[in-house]
């Protein structure tokens, strides 16, 4: 797909005024401005990033003043083929002029259905939904009805939900019992999940972790995390809400090789339209008839219609291997040009879905460092917010601009911090975590 000329925003050219119009408008009417707390002000350098943005096409955004960026963001993942993508805009289209949502089944859920069936390794039994936290919600309902046990071991962030809710700093408005049925591990920690079903003895319900993230897995974390869970009869449950359709079309268990019990999907599967899914085997997926899991919009069709369409063109256009390979070349040309100009950053994880580190000179996470890097490239017109996102629509001109733009800011970091003046620089415009682990 043809990707837009990259309307330069040059500094002088570049208003705000329009986002800064409607975050005045939104000051009272919505809490926290956002819907999102990742695409909300505090993530992004006030005064230099657009605050809302209108449209988008291809792997290129338009924020409401009209400037043109690269997006990385990609929505915090679901973009996976482009924004107003031909096919999925047009499925869209042809489902919309024949109804959105109905007073029975449709036949798109039979359809998606056998689909996903196809496509992902543990998918014998299907079940939808909306959001990535509903379907995490549902999989670990599903796992504490089929096992008729309690206590839930997690690793990983899985939603707003209050089970997982409880186990971050935002622990409000939730009752304090909800934190003695939820345990957590760390990533690659296989003795720390050992020693939650050594403290509950046939309590723990089920495992649930992101199989993958920026870290990797180590020592076949994966198939010890799965040899545990038989051992203990317990539910494994993959959260394959980023990976999936991002790093395989399956998700991590396509791609490492470990199949799980019950696995959620979510971003990528419908090319931005909200849709998310609970898979796995139908022997625990039957625990559905019993237990409550109902919502009025599960079987929505303009979703389905995108998903269908979204991923048979990610087969039929082998789409992971281009993800895969404009990720590595961001990811390549960020590195070498870190240590060219010795700026104490690194792009880590695996390359379609792959994060910035900025340390400072402890080797801490540098929030000011990052704010000045994200300052910098926002003015050059790349939409950055330390975790990228690749879509099929990216192009290798867009890398190259973009590590164009990467290369004259590291020059003008690498000035400040031999200056030693980077707190001055960036004031206190320092992005924030939206929240920490308790
Ligand atoms: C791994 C993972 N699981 C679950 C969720 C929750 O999904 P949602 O925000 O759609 O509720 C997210 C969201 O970022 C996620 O990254």
């Amino acid at each position: 797909m043809e990707t837009i000329e990259i309307v330069k925003n040059k500094e002088r050219q570049r208003s705000l005024e329009e986002s800064q119009n409607y975050l005045r408008r939104a000051e009272g009417l919505i809490p926290c401005y956002t819907q999102t707390l990742s695409k909300g002000p505090s993530q992004f350098v006030q005064g230099y990033a657009p605050i809302y943005l209108a449209r988008g096409e291809g792997s290129h955004v338009f924020d409401v003043d009209g400037n043109e960026y690269i997006d990385y963001p990609l929505a915090l993942g679901p973009i996976t083929l482009g924004h107003n993508y031909p096919v999925v805009t047009e499925a869209i289209i042809r489902q919309l002029k024949d109804g959105i949502t109905f007073s029975l089944m449709h036949p798109l859920e039979v359809e998606l259905g056998e689909l996903l069936r196809e496509v992902i390794p543990c998918c014998e039994s299907v079940r939808y939904s909306k959001t990535g936290s509903e379907v995490c919600s549902a999989a670990v309902r599903i796992a504490r009805t089929y096992t008729g046990r309690d206590i839930v071991a997690s690793q990983g962030y899985h939603g707003w939900h209050e089970w997982y809710a409880t186990t971050t700093e935002r622990d409000y408005g939730i009752p304090k019992g909800m934190k003695d049925f939820i345990e957590t591990f760390a990533y690659n920690d296989i003795e720390g999940l050992k020693k939650i079903f050594a403290k509950h003895p046939n309590k723990v319900a089920c495992v649930i972790i992101e199989p993958v993230s920026v870290e990797e897995p180590k020592d076949n974390f994966l198939e010890q995390v799965r040899e545990v869970c038989d051992h203990y009869k317990a539910v494994l449950i993959f959260d394959e809400i980023v990976m999936g359709f991002r790093i395989a079309l399956g998700g991590a268990q396509e791609y490492y090789r470990v199949t799980p019990d019950l696995a959620t999907f979510g971003k990528g599967m419908a090319n931005g339209m909200p849709l998310s899914v609970v898979v796995g085997k139908r022997e625990i997926m039957a625990a559905c008839e019993k237990a409550f899991f109902s919502t009025t919009f599960g079987g929505e069709a303009l979703s389905m219609a995108a998903s269908v369409a979204t991923i048979k063109e990610m087969r039929k256009k082998n789409v992971i291997n281009h993800l895969w390979q404009m990720g590595a070349m961001l990811k390549d040309g960020y590195n070498r040009l870190a240590r060219k100009y010795s700026i104490p950053t690194e792009c880590i994880g695996l390359a379609p879905h792959n994060a910035f580190s900025f340390y400072d000179k402890d080797k801490k996470v540098s929030y000011p460092l990052k704010s000045l890097f994200l300052r910098e490239t926002v003015k050059r017109g790349i939409l950055f917010s330390g975790v990228q996102n690749f879509c099929f629509s990216h192009t290798e001109k867009d890398i190259n601009y973009t590590l164009q733009a990467v290369e004259e800011s590291f020059k003008f970091i690498k000035e400040v911090l031999e200056g030693n003046c980077l707190e001055e620089e960036i004031g206190d415009r320092v992005v924030k975590p939206v929240f920490r682990n308790l």
